[in-house]
């Protein structure tokens, strides 16, 4: 019998798509988690228990080993810059984080930024020698550049129908974004055969998924 894995899961958009590929790897996750409130969330058919966290969150749940492993995106995995080990690129939640503006955007001196992630942009702005006045604000991100709150912004893009839609242009990509699979390096160590069999079963899944779309 191998070890119960304290997993945390991100909840939101990428839960049902990491859920799935877990089903996909054989592992009986029940559908009734996808829909559920519940914040722990016992999976004795999988020997698992979900830590239903924001995903922001996940890296530090991570981090202090109150989970094993955890599932988030790279774009959280950057900006938390957390003590933990990233095992698995899982391929799902593909996005990227863009540089966004106005169309006709000219530089500024000192120009402002809004993002949710002020390390991100405010490394990305410095290795370019460029100095911006960083806004951190929590959501409606894309709503900076059209009121006059910053001169660009830094976020996330998956279909592009936000942008479009509020007459922004995508100025420059920094980084692709997947879910990840992280772990806590103590529980790496202490429960490696149960972490490692699941490497070994998500694998393959990820492979077939990959191919496909090629
Ligand atoms: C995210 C992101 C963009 C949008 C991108 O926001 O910050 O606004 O999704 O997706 P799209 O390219 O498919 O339109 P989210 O929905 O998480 O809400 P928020 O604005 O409250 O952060």
């Amino acid at each position: 019998m191998q070890e119960l894995l304290k997993v945390a899961m991100p909840k939101g958009r990428i839960y049902k798509q990491a859920s799935k590929l877990f089903r996909e790897a054989g592992l009986a996750i029940p559908d009734e988690t996808d829909e559920s409130r519940k914040l722990i969330i016992a999976v004795p058919e999988a020997n698992m228990e979900f830590i239903m966290a924001k995903p922001v969150d996940v890296p530090t749940y991570v981090e202090y080993g109150v989970a094993d492993i955890g599932v988030v995106g790279k774009d959280v995995l950057m900006e938390e810059n957390r003590d933990v080990y990233e095992l698995l690129d899982l391929g799902i939640a593909r996005c990227r984080m863009s540089v966004i503006g106005l169309p006709d955007w000219k530089p500024v001196l000192n120009p402002r930024v809004a993002t949710k992630y002020p390390n991100v942009a405010s490394q990305y702005f410095r290795e370019r020698g460029q100095q911006v006045e960083v806004i951190k604000l929590n959501g409606s991100i894309e709503l900076a550049p059209l009121i006059g709150l910053a001169d660009r912004i830094v976020d996330m893009v998956e279909t592009g129908s936000t942008i479009r839609e509020n007459g922004l242009a995508e100025h420059e990509e920094i980084f692709s974004i997947t879910s990840r699979l992280i772990a806590n390096r103590v529980s790496y160590r202490m429960k490696n055969n149960a972490i490692q069999a699941l490497c070994d079963r998500l694998q393959p899944v990820i492979a077939a998924a990959l191919a496909a779309k090629a």
